[in-house]
């Protein structure tokens, strides 16, 4: 197969994982015989610095033109702490997400056993914890109409049926290839918009009679994640509430390093880890690469070529099994090996397996 990628490498530690990220993504193409081009494409801070957008029309046509856009992560400290500042790098990602229709963005949320001892929950808790967060990505709040007053300021959470159909689709379809279980989270007790959600939902549950349905508060969806994360198989939420819960699905695994996502719609698919740019990281050689280099893996498994992408887990795998690990997820005493190291590593396992 012949892939057009763009590389979207951000700010903070995006430009360090997005070279591991790209590094795996061709050692894989070489190996199954896939021709790969990349294109590099500003966007966030480093977009702002450079030509005063977070994502530049250039930006957007080289991802319109992508078959696939491997993104890393965006943020800066210095917009974070100026509350006047007009442009922000978030905005760069916001753009991106609604200019490329990426309206469901999928979440796993998954344990590594070998890390279940970085996990702050009881081991017998996580252990086994699977399950996939389905979030609206191009509605809600982040989207709505909003005034931004010295006195008074609103955010608007506005969802159409059309909007809440489409990702309701997205969960059930996931489902029918896992557990068929779907969890719709909501504030349907106090929330017009999530009323609708309900009501949407109640109606097309009923066109997946093999799927368990069930709806929860997010209150209370936040509570079970903790108490019972074995509970979940597919979760489908707003984009405010997927936003916070997948923060505290990623820790509850152990790592927030490790969790890839992907976000789909009408346009170009984008791949990118969950975490942010952890600036205070920067140029440090220790953020940890795999959250990206799993995101390289589902970018694989979105065309269909599920071998790659279980080529890239398995070597994930290994590595974690080999201990070359970036610090944060190291054992007590063993090696500390960089970004760099991490990412070689398992580039190279997968030009020898
Ligand atoms: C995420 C991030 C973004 C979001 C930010 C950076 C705008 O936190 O992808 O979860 O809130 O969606
Ligand atoms: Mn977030």
């Amino acid at each position: 197969m012949k892939l057009n990628i763009a590389v979207l490498a951000g700010d903070g530690i995006g430009p360090e994982i997005s070279v591991e990220g790209v590094k795996v993504l061709t050692a894989t193409a070489q190996k199954f015989g896939h021709e790969i081009n990349y294109t590099s494409a500003l966007v966030g801070a480093a977009a702002i610095d450079e030509v005063g957008d977070p994502f530049p029309q250039e930006t957007f046509d080289i991802c319109t033109n992508a078959d696939a856009v491997l993104f890393s992560c965006v943020g800066d400290p210095k917009f974070d702490n100026n509350p006047n500042a007009t442009v922000r790098p978030e905005q760069g990602l916001l753009a991106m997400r609604k200019k490329l229709g990426l309206f469901a963005n999928i979440r796993p949320i998954q344990t590594f056993d070998c890390l279940i001892h970085k996990s702050p929950l009881k081991d017998d808790i996580v252990r086994g914890a699977d399950f996939i967060c389905i979030r609206e990505l191009t509605g809600g709040m982040y989207f709505g109409e909003k005034c931004e007053g010295e006195e008074m300021a609103y955010d608007t959470n506005k969802y159409t049926r059309a909007e809440v159909e489409r990702i309701l689709h997205v969960a059930y379809k996931y489902a029918m290839q896992r557990r068929r279980h779907v969890t719709v989270v909501d504030k349907a007790n106090v929330l017009a918009s999530s009323r609708l959600w309900r009501k949407v939902a109640q109606e097309i549950s009923q066109q997946y009679p093999e799927v368990t349905t069930d709806y929860m508060y997010v209150d209370n969806a936040s509570m079970r994640m903790i108490q019972d994360p074995g509970f979940f198989d597919v979760m489908v939420t707003e984009n405010t509430f997927g936003d916070i819960l997948t923060d505290e699905g990623s820790c509850i695994t152990g790592s927030m390093g490790l969790l890839p996502s992907a976000s789909t719609g009408t346009g170009t698919p984008v791949f990118e880890p969950i975490h942010g740019s952890w600036p205070q990281a920067k140029g440090l050689n220790i953020a940890n690469p795999l959250a990206q280099i799993l995101s390289v893996a589902m970018l694989y498994e979105y065309f269909g070529l599920e071998k790659e992408g279980k080529t890239i887990r398995d070597a994930v795998d290994a590595s974690l099994a080999a201990n070359i690990r970036t610090p944060e997820i190291q054992v007590a005493g063993g090696e500390k090996y960089g970004t760099k190291e991490v990412g070689q590593w398992i580039a190279d396992y997968i030009n020898k397996a």
